[in-house]
């Protein structure tokens, strides 16, 4: 069975971050297709779902600090510490071929996955529209007051 499923209640209306998340969600699906050593090597589906993870995060952290979030904000930390995790499974993975750092990973990411998209995502998407941010162009409708500046919160958009 597939660690995550997509459905719609993962889908934020924002498609560039769907189109993102649906990918995730593929990726790390074929990561755990691998680990039933059905398809690609194992540290290979492994690789593909950390590169795109790094850049699925880094998108999404520079939409935060173009709308106005603050640096040191709430999701980017998280992101910072999913990322951390994931690399350092990948390490092990590659250094110490432990195929169990990855049997724990997996569920453990589909877990968070829906809690994360739900919350700070959605919340990110929210301040994305009242901003009136347009990730394809770059533009930004209604920058936000200086008094504004630090959107620090965790999940709810502003001060959230
Ligand atoms: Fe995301
Ligand atoms: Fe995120």
């Amino acid at each position: 069975m597939a660690a995550l499923t997509w459905n719609d209640a993962l889908a934020l209306q924002q498609p560039r971050m769907d189109d993102t998340h649906r990918e995730f969600v593929d990726l790390l699906n074929a990561v755990e297709v691998a680990l039933q050593g059905e398809s690609l090597p194992l540290e290979q589906a492994l690789d593909r779902f950390v590169q795109h993870t790094e850049a699925h995060f880094a998108q999404e952290d520079d939409w935060m600090r173009r709308v106005g979030f603050a640096a040191q904000n709430c999701h980017s930390l998280q992101h910072a510490q999913v990322l951390e995790l994931v690399r350092e499974v990948h390490r092990r993975l590659r250094d110490e071929a432990d195929v169990e750092v990855v049997h724990a990973l997996v569920p453990a990411l589909a877990e968070w996955f829906p809690m994360h998209a739900q919350s700070m995502d959605a919340g990110l998407v929210q301040s994305m529209q009242e901003a009136g941010f347009d990730p394809e162009t770059g533009a930004l409708q209604h920058p936000l007051p200086a008094e504004a500046e630090a959107l620090a919160g965790c999940g709810s958009g502003r001060g959230g």
